[in-house]
């Protein structure tokens, strides 16, 4: 086995961004401060995207107050499933699924668990205190529709909603991951619950190999079957989506975090300003590798006074950063 050293050492030489590069190079340099609270509060994202007529799961209620709580039964009386998480949680965090109703006055989660009413008040009361907030600060919690993944994800992934991360530079999605849901991360697709982030060839949208917990890994670790070769249903629809949120929020470099629902097709979850690296190891090559010719391109473009579409942004990273197999 691989360690994570070994990994990242031979990641290095496939131009691997570290943090400290990502952070002065990449989100000081193309991020303005001024429009984080835009990404970094989940109900403002929503409010944007609806606007501008892009597709993110439902809205069903926003829990604001200890006082607002008492609402809760009458925002969840006509759904017998739905997803409660806080507004600027990151992470997986503080996130419920409820995949049903079992009774009156309980509730059952993607992993069969029995939740009671007052057991969700509590959970709201603990997200509105600022429990998973950036800094401990006040929040607010989000009632939403639950995603229901597509089909093609049943043999590999576990429970919940396998999201789809990709990484825009200046409107340029430069790498791209299938994240898997596992037992451990409890539905949720986020890779420090837990769950496997998978490579994805931006050309044709097929999986390559995969990480979990910091290891290379080529099979799912609770269906068993291989995570690689799967061609993603929408994958241009994908690209178009993640590629307009840089005129969506107007920030140079983010993470776009999607979905593909059963019934909806492709829907935005949230937007990152802070992007994580191992999505480096779940494509087996360097961030800074792609960024680089990303910057060459727009230094040249800039000079002679051009300026891509979004479509010819697409058709950039496609055939630059193509997996050859
Ligand atoms: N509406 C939803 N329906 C089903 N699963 C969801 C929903 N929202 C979030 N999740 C699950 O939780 C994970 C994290 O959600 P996300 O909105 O990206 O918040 P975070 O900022 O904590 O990453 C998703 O990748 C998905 O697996
Ligand atoms: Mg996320």
């Amino acid at each position: 086995m691989t360690s994570l050293i070994q990994t990242w050492k031979a990641l290095r030489e496939k131009g691997i961004m570290g943090i400290n590069q990502r952070n002065a190079d990449y989100i000081l340099k193309y991020n303005n401060r001024r429009l984080y609270p835009l990404v970094d509060d989940k109900i403002l994202t929503k409010q944007k995207a609806i606007e501008a007529g892009i597709h993110v799961p439902e809205l069903y209620g926003i829990v604001r107050t200890e006082h607002d709580i008492a609402q809760i039964g009458t925002i969840l009386n006509n759904h017998r499933d739905f997803v409660i998480k806080p507004a600027q949680g990151s992470g997986g965090d503080g996130i419920t699924v409820i995949a049903d109703r079992y009774d009156e006055q309980r509730f059952k989660t993607v992993s069969g668990r029995l939740i009671t009413l007052p057991e969700i008040e509590y959970q709201l009361s603990n997200i509105i205190t600022g429990l998973y907030s950036l800094g401990g600060m006040r929040d607010s919690a989000i009632i939403e529709y639950r995603v229901k993944p597509d089909p093609i994800f049943k043999s590999i992934s576990f429970e919940g909603v396998p999201d789809i991360r990709i990484i825009v530079l200046m409107g340029y999605p430069v790498m791209a991951m299938l994240r898997l849901p596992t037992r451990q991360s409890n539905g949720k697709a986020n890779l420090h619950q837990g769950a496997i982030g998978v490579g994805i060839d931006l050309s044709t949208g097929r999986t390559l190999n995969g990480t979990w917990l910091n290891e290379k890994i080529d099979r799912h670790p609770d269906t068993d079957n291989h995570v690689s070769g799967i061609i993603l249903p929408d994958w241009q629809k994908f690209m178009h989506l993640a590629a307009s949120c840089y005129e969506l929020v107007g920030l140079g470099y983010i993470g776009v975090d999607l979905v593909l629902d059963q019934e909806k097709g492709p829907l935005i979850l949230e937007i990152n300003a802070r992007p994580g690296l191992n999505i480096q190891i779940a494509n087996d090559t360097g961030l800074y590798q792609r960024t680089s010719k990303v910057e060459a391109h727009l230094a040249k473009q800039k000079s002679a006074g051009l300026k891509d579409s979004i479509e010819q942004r697409i058709l950039f990273s496609q055939q630059n950063f193509a997996i050859k197999s």
